[in-house]
């Protein structure tokens, strides 16, 4: 039976937080049964909450039929309890929890409500499958671990409040029923019961509601906004997530980018006790690719990409000069102390760049004593392996990998990713530490073969470099936008562009798209429209909260650091959710549903 509290009952503390400067006091505690321990005459119970554990001493003498409620008290009951705080016998200490010096004799015992077995146990670290956690999830929430981390999560949002209203900005809430806003992902729709037929988008970020707040003159504006996009799920990708969304006027790149190291300095000082150096170093987009195979570079460690092309163009080994020949480049990277990889190890890292679609991967180890063994150096000339050697500065001990390819990005990506692939089996990461910086000057479009169009590579609003202009007609490719990105650690933490506010150039930009005059009018027209009112130039940026949580913590799946997240397939497994629809609600939108056969 479930006891009640009543209104004498009320918590001193939480449990993690007794200490022995409590001795002798009388106190009343709250939380879960971690544990319960018989020996006979008296019985302990270490007591939980969300700030650690206390121990709790029954006594067999214990008037009320405190024991036996005790003696009946399993793991995760829920517990009021009162007592004097007493010092544990010298034997007992425990010196591994911050209350191990001290127990509470128990006075009074309520079993607040009774438990049955979870299905696993509520302690750290524990090794369970994600979905039997994740269809647990408040149980999985409970282990200090996930506690932690939850707690964590609201003391950065909470910095990040604190940083940005002390520089002037604004909190404001966009709306999440909106017209969409094309972000380049699928868009999560809302039928509407008013108008049958007609549809919501849920916001894939609040991108044009904010700059239309710069038009109303808020001037700085920060929101830890919810957005929705319905694209693959990775490990740093869900379907809902957040961003510290941000918009300033009369701004260039140089003003956003030192706020924002501003914030990442006051984040890392105050969440990990770190100095950042501040200003972080700033690669173009296009050295990023050139030096590291990869727009969100990992500066952690070296394996640089070299270009081998030159050296290569007149080679004699078809799949270099193939690749040369159709107009695209033979790259390798080094791996200092690589040699001491297994031929069964290299054929595992040709595995894995085939999955960057790159065709192979052609391999030289250099051993310590001078000898070397080789996929590709037989097809090559002396001179040309000297020179591979001279460009990759591989020394005795090291190994080259090379890709080649008629597509440069194939050989970017697989390389790219090889280099981060390789640094995670060699451990040349530290735990700990951060290296970030800003990749900038972002190709403004992208070009899709399937589709034969250009589509924006950060989102239509974002505004060309001024000297690239003159290639929006004739070369689109060329155009460089005024685009940046926040890399930590080789993930992409945070985005965003300075902005058109020249209703010309917007046009110009959706026609760039291939968007006809009526196809823009009708989905853009009141930003048009807008722009006829006075627009200030404006920029902003939004970093993504659940990456930046989960770096800050050290935690690959950004799953980990939300309370309820859904899994690959965009379902949650707690609730069930997505599930039908009743036909009540679906007539009423004007809806029915087709089944597949
Ligand atoms: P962008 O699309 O680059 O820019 O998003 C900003 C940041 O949000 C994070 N992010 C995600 N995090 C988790 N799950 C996802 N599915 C996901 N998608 C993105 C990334 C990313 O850097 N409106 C612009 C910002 C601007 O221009 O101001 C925008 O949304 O860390
Ligand atoms: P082959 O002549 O096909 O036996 O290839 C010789 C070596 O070149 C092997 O190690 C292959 O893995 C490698 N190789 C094949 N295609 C590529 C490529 N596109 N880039 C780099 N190496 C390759």
């Amino acid at each position: 039976m479930s006891e009640l509290l009543d209104k004498n009952d009320k918590r001193t503390k939480y449990c993690g937080e007794f200490s022995a400067e409590d001795i002798g006091k009388k106190v009343c505690v709250m939380g879960w049964c971690h544990k319960q321990r018989d020996l006979g005459s008296l019985i302990f119970i270490d007591l939980r909450d969300r700030s650690g554990i206390v121990q709790l001493a029954i006594d067999e003498n214990s008037p009320d039929g405190i024991y036996e409620k005790a003696f009946r008290t399993r793991s995760e009951y829920v517990i009021c309890a009162k007592g004097t705080v007493r010092a544990r016998g010298e034997a007992a200490v425990n010196r591994n929890i911050p209350t191990g010096e001290i127990e509470i004799a128990v006075e009074e015992y309520k079993i607040l409500s009774s438990s049955q077995t979870p299905p696993f146990a509520i302690t750290e670290n524990s090794d369970v499958r994600p979905e039997l956690r994740l269809k647990h999830r408040y149980l999985d929430l409970r282990r200090p671990d996930m506690q932690n981390r939850i707690m964590a999560r609201s003391r950065i949002a909470k910095i990040a409040r604190d940083y940005f209203e002390e520089n002037g900005f604004i909190e404001i809430e966009t709306p999440n029923l909106v017209k969409p806003t094309p972000e380049g992902a699928r868009d999560y729709l809302v039928p509407s019961r008013v108008h049958p037929g007609s549809f919501y988008a849920l916001p894939q970020s609040p991108q044009l509601y904010k700059q239309l707040l710069m038009l109303s003159g808020f001037d700085r504006y920060i929101q830890i906004a919810r957005c929705y996009r319905d694209e693959d799920l990775r490990a740093d990708r869900q379907p809902e997530f957040t961003q510290i969304d941000e918009e300033m006027s009369f701004v260039t790149q140089d003003d956003v980018i030192a706020v924002n190291e501003g914030f990442l300095k006051k984040l890392f000082r105050e969440f990990l006790g770190k100095e950042i150096e501040t200003p972080l170093p700033r690669l173009t987009y296009a050295e990023a690719m050139e030096r590291f195979g990869s727009d969100k570079p990992d500066l952690r460690f070296g394996y640089e990409l070299k270009n081998l092309t030159e050296i290569l163009s007149g080679c004699q080994f078809k799949v270099f000069s193939d690749a040369i020949n159709d107009g695209g480049s033979v790259r390798a990277i080094k791996i200092d102390g690589g040699a001491k990889f297994s031929r069964k190890e290299i054929d595992l890292f040709t595995d894995f760049v085939r999955t960057y679609k790159a065709k192979g991967l052609a391999w030289y180890k250099y051993a310590e004593d001078g000898t070397f063994s080789s996929s590709y150096a037989k097809f090559l000339s002396d001179s040309e392996n000297a020179a591979i050697l001279k460009a990759t500065e591989a020394a005795p001990g090291d190994l080259v990998l090379i890709v080649a390819d008629r597509k440069n990005s194939v050989v970017f990506d697989s390389l790219g990713a090889l280099r981060r692939e390789i640094a995670f089996k060699t451990g040349v990461i530290k735990p700990g530490e951060y290296k970030m910086l800003w990749v900038t000057e972002f190709p403004l479009l992208e070009y899709d073969e399937e589709d034969k169009r250009f589509y924006a590579m950060h989102h239509p609003f974002t505004m060309p470099m001024e000297e690239d202009l003159q290639y929006l007609d004739t070369a689109p490719e060329r155009v460089r936008a005024i685009a940046y990105d926040i890399v930590i650690n080789g993930m992409e933490a945070g985005g965003g562009s300075v902005r058109i506010h020249v209703p010309e150039i917007q046009q110009k930009m959706f026609s760039v798209l291939g968007m006809k005059k009526e196809e823009y009018e009708e989905k853009f027209g009141f930003l048009l429209e807008a722009y006829k009112y006075g627009a200030p130039p404006h920029a902003g940026l939004a970093f993504g909260f659940d990456r930046l949580v989960s770096l800050l913590l050290e935690i690959d799946d950004i799953r980990d650091v939300i309370a309820f997240p859904k899994v690959q397939n965009a379902s949650e497994l707690m609730t069930g959710a997505p599930s039908p629809a009743d036909e009540k609600a679906l007539s009423e939108l004007g809806i029915s549903v087709k089944t597949e056969e």
